[in-house]
Order: C-alpha cells, then sequence, then structure tokens
C-alpha cells in the first residue's frame, strides 16, 4: 500500500481529530449532568491536566477551592475526578455515603505491574472480597502481634533504643537525621513482616530503603497522569519497565527475601510474623480459587506495608524533630513532661501517653501542621452519590484533600502556625477535635494507624528523652516548608543532638 499523501492524508487526520473529539465528548458527558460539581472548564483530550501544578497539587486545590467551593469537579485526561475539601465534605462521602465510595479507582499502570482479581495487594484494591479478606488479615496480624515472642510495643521501643544509641554516636556534631529515622521505622515493619531487624549498616536496609524512595518518585509527578490516561503508552518498548524500575526491583526483593523465610518456616510452629502466617493461609486456601491467599499477593500485601508503613512515619518524625528545633520552648515543655512522669531511668511505654497530655497535643500539632499525606488515597465512587448537594456520578475518581481539614479556618484557631493548644483544653488536658483525621475515615481508613500512633509517641519520647536538639551554630534557620509529591516532607536539614 503506497503512504498517503495530499487530500487523502489531510481527511485521514481531520477523521481522526472528529473520532477523538467524539471520544472525549463521551468521557466528559457527566459534566453536563444535573448538580454535577462545578470546576474549570478542560480542554479537549488532556482536561485539566494543564492547570494543575503537580508538584504542589495542595495549593492547586486551595485555590479551586476558593473559586468553586467545597466539592469541585476536574477532568485529568478522561478520567473524572471530583475533590472533597473540608470536613463536612470528606466526611459526608467516607462515612455517611462509605459502601459507595470505598472503592479504588483502576489504574493501568498497576495491572500493567501485575495486578489481577487476586493480586491486589491492599492499599489500591478494589472495594471487595479481596481487600475484605486481607485488610482483615493486616489488621488482625497487627493486633494480635503478640503471638511471637516479642510484642509489637517491645519491637517498637528496643527500636528506639538502637536509634538513640545511633543518634549518641554523632557526638553533638551536625547530622541530617531523615536516613536514620527511616531506618528505624522501616525495622519496625520489618520486624512485622519478617520477624527480623536490620543492622543499620546492613547493606540490604539502604538498598530497600533506596527502592521505596524510588517507588514513591516514580508515582509522583506528570508521568504517571499521562500513563494512566493513555494506558496504550506503557506498551511503548521498555517505557515501563524504565519509568518504574524502583517498583520491579522491590518486588524481586521482596521474593527474595520472603523465599529465605519459606526455608525457615516450620507450620508446626506458631507464626514468628505475618509472612508465616500468611503462608499458613496460603496452605489454608490450596484449591480455593476465590481465595486471595497466594504468593503474588503475599508480595503485593508486604509491598504495601513497607511502602505505605514506612516514609508516612519517619517523615512524620522528621517534621517534629525540625519542628522541635524551630520552637525550643516547646521542646522543652516537652522534656519537662517526660523528666516529670517518665524520668531517665526507664524507657517510655505507649500506658505513659495517657499521662502525658502536652507531649500527645505536640505529636498531633505536627501531624496537622505538616500533615505528610495531604491528598489521601484516591477513592472511586461505585454508585451514584450526594455529597453536600452536588450529584457524583458512579466511576468519578475521589480525591479527599486532607489537607484542607487540617487547614480549616472554622475548625482551627490558628491554621496556619504550629500551635499544640490546638488539642489541649483551658486545663491542659488533652482533646482531638473531630476535623483531625490525618489517616482518614471511614472504611478504608489508614489500617497501620495503631501502630503509627505507637511508634510517633514511642520515638518521640525516646529521642526528647535522650537528647536536646537544635539547629547547628552558624547555620540559618531551616524552613518548615516542605517539597510535595506522594508525601509531603521537609527539605533536607541538619541538627545536633546533644546528650541531655
Ligand atoms: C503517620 C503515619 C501514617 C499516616 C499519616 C497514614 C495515612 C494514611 C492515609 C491518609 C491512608 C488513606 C486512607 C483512605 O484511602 O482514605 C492510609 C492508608 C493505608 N495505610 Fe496508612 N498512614 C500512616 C502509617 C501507616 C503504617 C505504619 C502502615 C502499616 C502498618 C500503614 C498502612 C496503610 C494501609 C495498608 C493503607 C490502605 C488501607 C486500605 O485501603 O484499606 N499506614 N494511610
Amino acid at each position: 500500500m503506497g503512504l498517503l499523501t495530499g487530500d487523502a492524508l489531510l481527511s485521514v487526520a481531520v477523521a481522526v481529530a472528529v473520532f477523538l473529539l467524539l471520544l472525549d465528548l463521551l468521557h466528559r458527558r457527566q459534566r453536563w449532568a444535573a448538580r454535577y460539581p462545578p470546576g474549570p472548564a478542560p480542554v479537549p483530550v488532556l482536561g485539566n491536566l494543564l492547570q494543575l501544578d503537580f508538584q504542589d497539587l495542595p495549593y492547586s486545590f486551595y485555590k479551586l477551592r476558593h473559586r468553586f467551593g467545597d466539592v469541585f469537579s476536574l477532568q485529568l485526561g478522561w478520567t473524572p475526578v471530583v475533590v472533597l475539601n473540608g470536613p463536612s465534605a470528606v466526611r459526608e462521602a467516607l462515612v455517611d455515603h462509605s459502601e459507595d465510595t470505598s472503592d479504588r479507582p483502576s489504574v493501568p499502570i498497576y495491572e500493567h505491574l501485575g495486578f489481577k482479581p487476586h493480586v491486589q495487594g491492599v492499599v489500591m484494591a478494589r472495594y471487595g472480597p479481596a481487600w475484605r479478606e486481607q485488610r482483615r488479615f493486616s489488621m488482625s496480624t497487627l493486633r494480635n502481634f503478640g503471638l511471637g515472642k516479642k510484642s509489637l510495643e517491645q519491637w517498637v521501643t528496643e527500636e528506639a533504643a538502637c536509634l538513640c544509641a545511633t543518634f549518641a554516636t554523632q557526638d553533638g556534631l551536625p547530622f541530617y537525621p531523615k536516613a536514620l529515622l527511616n531506618k528505624a521505622v522501616c525495622n519496625v515493619i520489618s520486624s512485622l513482616v519478617f520477624g527480623h531487624r536490620f543492622e543499620y549498616d546492613d547493606p540490604s536496609l539502604g538498598r530497600m530503603l533506596g527502592l521505596l524512595e524510588e517507588l514513591l518518585k516514580e508515582e509522583s509527578g506528570w508521568m504517571p497522569q499521562v500513563l494512566n490516561t493513555f494506558p496504550l503508552l506503557l506498551h511503548v518498548l521498555g517505557l515501563s519497565e524504565r519509568v518504574f524500575s524502583g517498583h520491579i526491583a522491590l518486588s524481586v526483593l521482596l521474593d527474595e527475601l520472603v523465599a529465605e523465610h519459606r526455608r525457615t518456616w516450620d507450620p508446626a510452629q506458631p507464626p514468628r510474623d505475618l509472612t508465616d502466617a500468611f503462608l499458613a493461609e496460603i496452605e489454608k486456601a490450596k484449591g480455593n480459587p476465590a481465595s486471595s491467599f497466594n504468593q503474588e499477593n503475599l508480595n503485593a500485601v508486604t509491598s504495601d506495608l513497607f511502602a505505605a508503613g514506612t516514609a508516612t512515619t519517619s517523615s512524620t518524625l522528621a517534621w517534629a524533630l525540625l519542628l522541635m528545633i524551630l520552637h525550643p520552648d516547646v521542646q522543652r515543655r516537652v522534656q519537662q513532661e517526660i523528666d516529670e512522669v517518665i524520668g531517665q531511668g526507664r524507657r517510655p511505654e505507649m500506658a505513659d501517653q495517657a499521662c502525658m497530655p502536652f507531649t500527645n497535643a505536640v505529636i498531633h500539632e505536627v501531624q496537622r501542621f505538616r500533615h505528610i499525606g495531604p491528598l489521601g488515597t484516591p477513592h472511586m465512587v461505585s454508585r451514584d452519590t450526594e455529597v453536600q448537594g452536588f450529584l457524583i456520578p458512579k466511576g468519578t475518581t475521589l480525591i479527599t484533600n486532607l489537607s484542607s481539614i487540617m487547614k480549616d479556618e472554622t475548625v482551627w484557631d490558628k491554621p496556619l502556625k504550629f500551635y499544640p493548644g490546638h488539642f489541649l483544653d483551658t486545663k491542659g488536658c488533652f482533646v482531638k477535635p473531630d476535623a483531625f483525621m490525618p489517616f482518614s475515615a471511614g472504611p478504608r481508613t489508614c489500617l497501620g494507624e495503631p501502630l503509627a500512633r505507637m511508634e510517633l509517641f514511642l520515638f518521640f519520647t525516646s529521642l526528647l528523652q535522650h537528647f536536646s536538639f537544635s539547629v547547628p551554630e552558624g547555620q540559618p534557620q531551616p524552613s518548615d516548608h516542605g517539597t510535595c509529591g506522594i508525601l509531603f516532607i521537609p527539605q533536607p536539614y541538619q541538627l545536633c543532638a546533644v546528650s541531655r
């Protein structure tokens, strides 16, 4: 067949353009439905992609909320999206209509990376039996972790002691705390999943953390949006292998660790950790095609726990230490409370929390003021649903702008300031406003919340029990403005940890 030239080429181009425009109209038909939320006008094919700053989506959403209100719509490529802002819209959607808003959107890049009906892990699993089974399993393993030799609290307490010992080796000289916080928190997940902690200089731990960081980068910014909008690009020669090399390498590493674990697994003994408990479930589920307990899903679930449970908690701790060096008066009050309630003679315990309202308020205020997951995780509406009087059609992706709740002027006295008083009543007792929801709400709320709370309290109090933190002499005050990707993290900063 000869090459098309002249008029024929023009006709083909016009036909393709008309076809694309019709397809575009088809994808946008929701916008004309009655009571569909307002939003900025999309352009053909790209929708609103070019109107958003993917390096700082919370700020783009902040401006759009001022223009369009608490519930506004966007078109990301051909994906219809509704963004929910403020506590009442988010609660109404996630709690009052939880049955209709707990699904996750299907993500072509994950499907390309191996998602199948019974291999979805937990975080991005569709709302159905496989998700329910794995969520229940992870939660009960977290709850019953005492079934191994050590309780989860013991693991965290011992890890906090290792972290303090390593901080002490810095001899009060300036250092970047982020890498050590990451290692300590990753070790807690590793203890839960593999019953094993790594020494901080173990190259396997460094490799795992490097891949987890890679994975977060791969999911941020423009590229995933473009590939999800035009999944055909995923099949372009080696593109996805290059863009998602971190995902793939992490999966290989976890496969190796699980295989290693399997060699030492004795089904006759009580499970040592989550992997043992999962392997036992795989045995039980043999011959049951409906079960989500299988080798591939073990990899997906463990990968989810490492990814969701490491940088979230360690970045919150990094914010906490940063805010302590920027607010030495607050740091001193926390240390005073630690000295009164715990002293220097023993390690902090979870039971101390109830007697430490100020420390508890500081940790909550860190999470409010510098919330690491400003936009939560996307949900999808599985049935036409009404929120704040707007109609959100089935199939629409929901983004819960948790950052808008944490800064809502109608809830917080000083939304843009670091002010632990937000969580204290007039008598100095700890109070938690309903709008505080860093872990989201409803059936998909963070399943690691109890563990995260335990880690934040035990790591933070252990560190402040042993050290006074300060900005290194001669260095400018570090900024409390962060960098926003999938997570909102502090810019790299150094501190000095001087033994008390
Ligand atoms: C400060 C620490 C943490 C914060 C702020 C946080 C926050 C969140 C948020 C906002 C979500 C999305 C909820 C939604 O879809 O509406 C989530 C989901 C999730 N988190 Fe966390 N998280 C933290 C720590 C952890 C830890 C330590 C673990 C692991 C043990 C964990 C495991 C998960 C999982 C598995 C999900 C998915 C739940 C589901 O889809 O059913 N998170 N988290």
